[in-house]
C-alpha cells in the first residue's frame, strides 16, 4: 500500500475502533479524569468529558476499587484502633500481614519465582539505598559502577551519595554511559563492550529498565549475563518496567531491582515501593539497613536485641507498610490479574503504541533523526524512543524542533486545552504513554488529530 493509501488507512475512525475490538481494555475499571477537573487555562470547570489520559508512565489513574478499598481501612481504624493489626470484623487482611497478598499479586508482574523474592516497602528513592547498602560492596580493586549519564536524578544523586559514604570520590567510581554523538538511546553492544573493557574493576553494574527520557527498554537480560560473567552484581532500577512490559526477572538472574508502583502500577501519588532480591540471596544474611519488620515475625514482638532476618526479600523490610498504599496497590493488582497478566497486556500494549508511532510518523510535522540533527528543520517533531517495538515500553518520547523556540512548550498548552494528558520535559520534549489498561486506539487517534492541530496556532 502507497504511504498515502496507509495513511488515510490508519486515519480512519473505523480502523481505530475495528483495533479497539480486537483488544479490548479495562477502561471502566478506572477513574478517567474529566477536561474540567483537570483545570487547565481557557478550559470550562463543568466540562464533563473525559480527558485523553497518556501519562501512565508518570501517575497511573486511580482504579475505581481503591475507593472501598481505602475505606475500609479507615473503618477499621475507626472502629477498633490496634486491634487492626491482628484480627478484623470485615473479615480483610490483618495489618501485620497487609502486605503478604500484594507480594503474591506482584511476583508475577515481575517475573519472580515466587512471592518470597519481592517485598512491597519504602519508596523508589529509599529502596535504592536500601539495596546498594546491601549490594555494593567496593573493594580496592574492584569498585567501579556501570551507570548511564542521563539517568532519572535521584538515581545519580543516591548512588554519588554511596560513593561519598565508602570514602570514595564518585567521579572516579561511577563510569557515565552516554548515547553515540547524534544518537538518543544507547546501543546494547557499547555496554558490553564497557562492561568487558572494565571487567577487573566493576563493583557494579546499574540501570534503569526502561530509560525515563527515551522510554528505551534495555535489554536486562544480555547486560545483566554479561554484568555477572565479569564478577559484578547486577541491579535494575525498574520504575518505567514494572506493569508496563513483561519481565523475568528471576530468570534472568538479575540480583536485585526497585520499583515504584505509581507509575503503570496506579498504586496512587507516592505509592509505597517495591524491591526484588533474587533467591539466591534469601539466606546469605548479608548485612544491610535492618529494622524491625524485617525480623522472624515469630519472634518480632518478643523485642530481642538482635536481628533475625526473614529469609529472602522480605528481609529488607524495615518499618510496618503504610496500609493505605498498600491497598491502593492491591486494588490495581487484582485487574492486573483479572487482565491475564502483563504478558497479555503486552500485545495490546504493542497494539496501542505502534498505532501511535504509525500516526506521528504518517504525519506531515514528523522529521527523522538525521533531519533533526541537521539544525535548520521546519517546526515539527521527530520521535527520540526507539523506532523498534521490542526496544521500548508504552511510552513515546518527542523533541520539538527546532529546539528552543519553544514550541513544546506550545503544544502542550494547546494538548491540556484540549484534555489531552501527557508530560514535559523541558527544554523540548513531551512524552506520551498510552497505557495498556485504559487507553484506547480512538483516543490515540484523536490525541494526534489535536497535536495536529496545534502546530497551526504557531508562529516563532
Ligand atoms: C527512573 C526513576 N527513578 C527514581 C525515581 C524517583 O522516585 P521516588 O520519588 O519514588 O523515589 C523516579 C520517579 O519518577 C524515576 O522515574
Amino acid at each position: 500500500m502507497s504511504d498515502i493509501g496507509f495513511k488515510h488507512k490508519i486515519k480512519s475512525k473505523t480502523y481505530a475502533e475495528d483495533l479497539d475490538a480486537k483488544f479490548p481494555g479495562f477502561k471502566s475499571e478506572f477513574s478517567i479524569p474529566t477536561i474540567g477537573a483537570l483545570g487547565a487555562n481557557n478550559t470550562d470547570p463543568n466540562d464533563t468529558r473525559e480527558s485523553i489520559y497518556l501519562c501512565g508512565n508518570s501517575l497511573g489513574l486511580m482504579p475505581n476499587s481503591a475507593n472501598a478499598a481505602v475505606q475500609a481501612e479507615i473503618d477499621t481504624w475507626s472502629k477498633q484502633g490496634v486491634t487492626g493489626h491482628f484480627r478484623r470484623q470485615d473479615k480483610r487482611e490483618p495489618w501485620v500481614t497487609i502486605d503478604n497478598p500484594v507480594s503474591e499479586l506482584l511476583a508475577p508482574v515481575v517475573g519472580a519465582a515466587d512471592a518470597s523474592e519481592v517485598s512491597v516497602m519504602n519508596t523508589l528513592t529509599s529502596n535504592l539505598h536500601t539495596m546498594f547498602a546491601a549490594f555494593y560492596k567496593p573493594t580496592a580493586q574492584r569498585f567501579k559502577i556501570l551507570f548511564e549519564k542521563k539517568a532519572f536524578p535521584s538515581d545519580n544523586y543516591a548512588l554519588q551519595s554511596q560513593c561519598q559514604m565508602h570514602g570514595l570520590d564518585p567521579n572516579e567510581t561511577l563510569i557515565l554511559l552516554e548515547p553515540r554523538s547524534g544518537e538518543y538511546t544507547l546501543r546494547t553492544e557499547d555496554i558490553l563492550a564497557k562492561i568487558e573493557e572494565e571487567k577487573e574493576s566493576l563493583a557494579m553494574v546499574f540501570f534503569s529498565g526502561i530509560q525515563f527520557y527515551t522510554g528505551q527498554f534495555f535489554e536486562i537480560e544480555k547486560i545483566t549475563s554479561k554484568g555477572k560473567s565479569v564478577g559484578a552484581i547486577v541491579g535494575w532500577d525498574l520504575a518505567h518496567c514494572t506493569g508496563n512490559v513483561p519481565l523475568e526477572l528471576h530468570k534472568w538472574e538479575v540480583d536485585f531491582a526497585v520499583m515504584c508502583t505509581y507509575k503503570y502500577l496506579n498504586a496512587g501519588p507516592g505509592g509505597i515501593g517495591a524491591i526484588f532480591v533474587h533467591k539466591k540471596y534469601a539466606n546469605d544474611n548479608r548485612p544491610r539497613l535492618a529494622g524491625w519488620w524485617g525480623n522472624n515475625p515469630f519472634t518480632r514482638f518478643q523485642m530481642l536485641d538482635y536481628f533475625d532476618a526473614i529469609p529472602g526479600a522480605a528481609g529488607y523490610k524495615m518499618s510496618n507498610p503504610s496500609v493505605l498504599n498498600t491497598v491502593c496497590l492491591r486494588a490495581s493488582l487484582e485487574i492486573f490479574q483479572k487482565a491475564g497478566g502483563v504478558k497479555a497486556l503486552r500485545l495490546r500494549s504493542l497494539s496501542l503504541t505502534n498505532y501511535l508511532y504509525d500516526l506521528l510518523v504518517q504525519s506531515d510535522y514528523y522529521r527523522t533523526i538525521e533531519e533533526s540533527n541537521l539544525g535548520s528543520v521546519t517546526p515539527g517533531f521527530t520521535i527520540i524512543s526507539p523506532s523498534r517495538p521490542e526496544e521500548r515500553g508504552s511510552q513515546l518520547s518527542l523533541l520539538f524542533l527546532p529546539i528552543g523556540k519553544g514550541l513544546m512548550q506550545h503544544v502542550f498548552s494547546k494538548l491540556e486545552q484540549k484534555g489531552v494528558v501527557g508530560d514535559e520535559r523541558q527544554p523540548d520534549v513531551i512524552r506520551l504513554a498510552p497505557t495498556a489498561l485504559y487507553n484506547d486506539h480512538y483516543e490515540v487517534l484523536e490525541a494526534v488529530d489535536i497535536l495536529e492541530s496545534s502546530f497551526v496556532s504557531f508562529s516563532d
